[in-house]
């Protein structure tokens, strides 16, 4: 198991990593689960079939009493105002009180909706992440908690830590292929922010079925490392943490156009990074090639992106106009400067045009 130390200023924990895990990090909370009144797990729908079992039997021998287990809707339609209210109602049915510990075991989805929870319920319970998918490496640290509005994805939520991470990564092992896609387009991202040769290395498999178990662990601490680094020197998103959005900007409006859930975050992460490196290239001085490399290594792994040929770019425009980290209007871009060296930068729409009709240029070839 390898420990991964997470420090901001209003919270020390760690990030457990390994396969198999569970019984022996949860030990390590021993006391502070003793103590609690009630502990509940809410568990993703797909997950509780598959993996409910590994954490519910080494917790419940801890605690020496029953957990209480709530089952959420999976995936993104979890993240609603409906799930919400049904988890306080649950967790008042069973007496949950301030002295109560929560459990979120699943993917992104679930981490954000049982955070939210936790730091809603009664002012504020302390809780555990328990990610299953490998998206939920970058998810599940840094504090950030959400549920969707019907006018924009993450609109409701708040800043909020888990008393720990535990990540088994056993429970990767049935976790489709798009999920696969959608999660490895995040530590594709980490590698960017961070370090050249890790870029190299992930976009020259010619299918993620080729990564041992072993690499996928180093893979998973490596990205955790990165979003920890920038996680503790800006907790709340006021300067470096922006820099975990590279191909986001993009992204989000193609996942927004496109439909919530008929395209995975990540998928659509990937095609944003694509986006962001040759508008890299165009305005700022990172060396020209790059972007096309990352376009074929990502096509030559099974990302789609097909999805771009479907939206005209005024309609993608707009979304990013209204995402909410764009400030009056202007559209800010994570940008590389070279690979492993972000900045922040505000792009003119005309540039954005130009990279959207250059990457469909490339697909026409690609899938002709
Ligand atoms: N809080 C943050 O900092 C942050 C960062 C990135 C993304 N997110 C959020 O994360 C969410 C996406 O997370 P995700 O990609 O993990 O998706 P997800 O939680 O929606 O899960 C994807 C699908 O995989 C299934 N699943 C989960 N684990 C499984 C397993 N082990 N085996 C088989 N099936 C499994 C789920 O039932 C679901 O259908 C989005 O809502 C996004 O906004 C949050
Ligand atoms: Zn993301």
């Amino acid at each position: 198991m390898q420990t991964i130390s997470i420090d901001t200023k209003n919270k020390h924990y760690n990030v457990y990593v390994g396969s198999g895990i569970y019984e022996t990090a949860l030990p390590i909370f021993e006391k502070q689960l003793q103590r609690a009144d009630h502990v509940v797990i809410f568990v993703d729908e797909v997950v509780a079939k598959l993996h409910l079992e590994k954490l519910l039997m080494p917790l419940q021998a801890i605690i020496n009493k029953s957990v209480h287990v709530f089952e959420l809707p999976a995936g993104e339609t979890s993240k609603s105002i409906e799930t919400f209210m049904a988890c306080h109602s649950f967790l008042l049915e069973v007496g949950c009180t301030r002295k109560s510990i929560a459990f979120a075991l699943g993917g992104g989805a679930c981490g954000d909706v049982v955070g939210f929870v936790a730091s809603t319920f009664m002012r504020g319970i302390p809780f555990f992440q328990c990610p299953t998918t490998i998206l939920a490496h970058d998810s599940a640290v840094g504090g950030k908690t959400a549920i969707n509005h019907p006018q924009g994805k993450n609109m409701i939520g708040s800043f909020y830590q888990p008393e720990a991470v535990i990540y088994d990564i056993l429970t990767l092992s049935t976790l489709p292929k798009q999920e696969i896609l959608s999660g490895m387009a995040e530590v594709i991202k980490h590698a960017l922010i961070s370090d050249e040769h890790w870029v190299e290395e992930l976009v020259s498999f010619q299918s993620f079925d080729e990564i041992s178990a072993a690499q996928y662990l180093s893979y998973l601490v490596k990205g955790i490392e990165v979003k920890a680094a920038i996680v503790e020197a800006d907790e709340f998103e006021l300067s470096v943490r922006k820099y975990l959005n590279l191909g986001h900007t993009y992204g989000h409006a193609i996942e927004a156009s496109t439909g919530y859930g008929r395209i995975t975050h990540g998928e659509s992460v990937a095609i944003g990074l694509v986006i962001a490196l040759l508008l890299s290239e165009k305005v700022q001085s990172l060396e020209k090639g790059n972007a096309r490399k990352l376009f074929d290594g990502l096509c030559s792994l099974g990302y789609s992106f097909a999805p771009v040929l479907k939206h005209e770019v005024d309609t993608l425009i707009s979304y990013m106009k209204r995402d909410k980290k764009a400030s009056f209007g202007d559209l800010h871009f994570v940008l590389l400067e070279q690979i492993g060296q972000p900045c922040v930068q505000i792009v003119t729409v005309d540039d954005v045009k130009l990279a959207h009709k250059q990457l469909n240029i490339w697909i026409r070839e690609v899938y002709k």
